[in-house]
């Protein structure tokens, strides 16, 4: 076990993975309002929509409005999701500077997000990637499923880190091992980062846990015991895929600077301003945001 990290970095992923998965129409200004907003809280990585089909993902069809529309902040780098070649011309021509491509360690969650097997995706992705870069774009990616499938349950280890290494190969800088329906339990989280770290380096790989069982807090610090120092969370602990039945949101970004502001880790990013950006958005959702922070704090009002 390493000692842990004095400093991390928070990718906040609320303004896409957050609103992906929301049944209210969440208007054009309120996403831009919350991305600048967030921005001002001190984070300096936010995945800001998705360039996906509009069929598929109709809460990100205005992907390219949300982009024209902030205030871009200096130091803050804005990324965007992209499926395919198609995203990713839609996202160059609204002046994304880095994207993110989505495969899966499952085949049936793999067909059911992007209706393609983990080979096509890989062999898409690769074309998306190399693209990219020749653009000048920064890429990352996403294992998706890394912990567990909603259709398939268990899955096997060996296929995440081969999934893994394939998008590191296609020239990604950076790949988010993602448990998507939040079932990890830290036990897996030491061992599936032990087994990565043989031909991964784990400076370059984040954590994305959802919620879904109260684990995601413990798997973070696990990770943290792992020699993680990137960390994906949503503003409120809003988020979900669409087609993963049953998983919640992201771990809460308050939740998180909770734990990790009182472990005295640095993430440059103020609480507060995060908890103020998030309850702007609680009137058009029709429900509680699902933050544990939060709620414990609207009890005792
Ligand atoms: P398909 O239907 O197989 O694709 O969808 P297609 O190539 O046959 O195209 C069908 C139609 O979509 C065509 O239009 C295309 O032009 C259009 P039509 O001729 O029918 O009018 N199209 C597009 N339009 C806009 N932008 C595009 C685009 N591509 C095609 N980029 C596809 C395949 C991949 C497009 C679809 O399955 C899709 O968009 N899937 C995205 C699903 C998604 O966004 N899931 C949530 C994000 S992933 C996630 O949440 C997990 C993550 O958080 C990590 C974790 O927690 O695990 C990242
Ligand atoms: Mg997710």
């Amino acid at each position: 076990m390493m000692p842990l990290p004095p400093q991390v970095t928070l990718v906040e992923v609320g303004p896409r993975d957050g609103l992906q998965n929301e049944a209210a129409a969440i208007d054009t200004a309120a996403k831009i309002a919350l991305i600048e907003a967030l921005a001002e809280a001190g984070h300096t990585r936010i995945e800001a929509g998705a360039f996906v089909s509009p069929k598929w993902v109709p809460q990100m069809a205005d992907a390219e409005a949300v982009f024209a529309g902030i205030r871009r902040k200096a130091g803050v780098r804005y990324s965007a999701l992209v499926p395919n070649i198609a995203g990713l011309e839609r996202a160059i021509k609204a002046g994304v500077t880095e994207v993110a491509v989505f495969a899966s360690a499952s085949e049936t969650f793999s067909r059911r997000n992007i209706n393609k097997s983990i080979a096509d995706s890989l062999a898409g992705y690769a074309e998306v990637a190399t693209a990219a870069l020749a653009a000048g774009l920064r890429v990352r990616g996403y294992v998706s499923t890394a912990f567990g499938c909603p259709f398939e349950g268990d899955v096997d280890p060996a296929r995440v880190i081969e999934v893994t290494e394939a998008l590191f190969a296609m020239g990604v800088e950076e790949v988010a091992v993602s448990d998507t329906i939040g079932v990890a339990h830290p036990g897996q989280v030491h061992a599936l980062l032990r087994a990565l770290a043989a031909t991964v380096p784990l400076r370059a790989v984040a954590l994305h846990f959802h919620d879904t069982r109260g684990t995601a807090l413990v798997n973070v610090y696990a990770a943290l015991e792992e020699g993680i120092v990137t960390f994906d969370c949503s503003a409120g602990g809003l988020g979900g895929c669409p087609y993963a039945p049953g998983a919640a949101g992201n771990v809460a970004t308050e939740d998180l600077l909770f734990m990790l502001d009182g472990l005295g880790i640095t993430t440059g990013v103020d609480r507060a301003r995060v908890s103020a950006a998030s309850r702007t958005l609680e009137p058009q959702l029709g429900h509680p945001l699902p933050s544990r922070l939060l709620q414990a704090e609207s009890a005792r009002r």
